[in-house]
């Protein structure tokens, strides 16, 4: 193998994972930053016949509006962790 072509597969492994560890939410981590969330109303308004959001777009567009609510705010990578927590046990999308 040349080296440009294990080059490209390092950075394929190294870059790869990078890329998707910061892009995905820790629905754990999630899960306890909710907590704060609880002040204002329950987890009912995530499932039926309350729930609104339709997307995973929207819900992550929500949790954004919310946390201009919130003191101190949440950080980006907080929302993807309360996006993931929610998708996970309540509105389950797919994409
Ligand atoms: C200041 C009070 C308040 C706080 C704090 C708050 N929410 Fe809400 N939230 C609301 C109200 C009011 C609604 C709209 C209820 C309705 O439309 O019936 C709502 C709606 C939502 C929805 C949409 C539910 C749906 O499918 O229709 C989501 C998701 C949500 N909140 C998530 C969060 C998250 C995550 C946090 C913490 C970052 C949070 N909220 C903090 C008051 C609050």
């Amino acid at each position: 193998m040349n080296r440009l072509a294990t080059m490209a597969l390092l950075c394929g492994a190294l870059c790869g994972t990078a890329v998707a560890a910061h892009a995905a939410g820790d629905a754990v981590r999630g899960e306890r930053l909710h907590v704060d969330c609880l002040g204002c109303h329950g987890t009912e308004l995530y499932v039926p016949p309350r729930a609104k959001v339709k997307t995973l777009a929207a819900l992550k567009q929500e949790t954004e509006r919310w946390n201009d609510r919130m003191n101190p705010k949440f950080t980006k990578q907080e929302i993807e962790d309360l996006v993931a927590y929610l998708n996970r046990d309540f509105y389950k999308f797919r994409n």
